[in-house]
């Protein structure tokens, strides 16, 4: 049996929400879609998530919210996020926190259970236990727990970090994907004929802007060396993803198309 995963880069504030609210529903249907992973960190005001915003997305049609360093932007998440099982924060985060890293999604007419990931990683990043033996770790549980696919998100800055846990994951997981940086990159690669990986998924949010934020905001600050504000850009919207096939019996992705809507 084929499974088809779509994972999109971090949603950039409102944009992000509008660009989603639009441009999932027929891309879902066109593309005849099982399952959508998304990257919620950044989904309220470009910083954090609030349940108003995550029962939004939720409801656009997004199974999975994977998050990274901005999720505990807002307070209320660590009020909300424990009664949302497919709302994930990074598993490395210390297990006193609210929330988990990982989660099964159960399709209901395939039946294919798919184990989800959050992992951050830790170079040019707050100090945080080691992605890599967490991964180990998260990874058994969620096969003892009936995983078919395993997707991990990597919420990582450094390039070197994350092309290094997707090879250490290569016959350990069927996908690899990076967030964080907003910006997709072109090395998306199925490594050992079985492990579906890409540095950066991008954004969903607007295209000609500084990472998804207003540019001219971004600009003054590099030029005066001041603290700018930091607004989403609101022109240009984009949808930015990996589409993913797997055979499930095989246990292995089969092909990668590069999504930029
Ligand atoms: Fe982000
Ligand atoms: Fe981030």
């Amino acid at each position: 049996m084929q499974f088809r995963i779509l994972t999109l880069g971090d949603l950039i504030g409102r944009s992000g929400r509008n660009v989603v609210r639009e441009k999932l529903a027929p891309l879902v249907a066109g593309q005849s879609v099982d399952m959508v992973i998304a990257n919620g960190e950044n989904v309220s005001g470009g910083f954090g998530l609030t349940e108003t915003n995550a029962k939004a997305i939720l409801a656009a049609g997004i199974d999975v919210i994977t998050s990274g360093n901005h999720i505990w932007n807002r307070p209320e998440t660590a009020d909300f996020i424990g009664r949302y099982p497919n709302i994930l924060r990074p598993a490395n985060y210390p297990d006193t926190l609210p929330g988990k890293g990982r989660f099964i999604f159960r399709h209901s007419e395939k039946g294919v259970k798919v184990g989800v990931l959050n992992l951050l990683g830790r170079v040019f990043m707050p100090p945080m236990e080691s992605p890599f033996f967490k991964a180990d770790a998260e990874i058994s549980a969620l096969r003892e727990e009936g995983a078919d696919l395993i997707v991990v998100d990597f919420h990582a800055e450094a390039t070197a970090e994350k092309e290094a846990l997707g090879l250490y994951l290569s016959d350990k997981v069927e996908l690899v994907v990076g967030t964080h940086t907003h910006v997709q990159t072109s090395d998306e690669k199925i490594i050992a004929g079985r492990t579906g990986y890409i540095t950066d998924l991008g954004r969903c949010g607007s295209f000609f802007s500084v990472l998804g934020f207003e540019a001219q905001q971004s600009i003054r600050g590099f030029l005066t060396d001041t603290q700018q504000r930091c607004d989403p850009g609101k022109e240009d919207l984009v949808l930015e993803g990996l589409l993913a096939d797997f055979d499930v019996e095989e246990r292995r992705c089969i092909s990668l198309k590069r999504v930029r809507i």
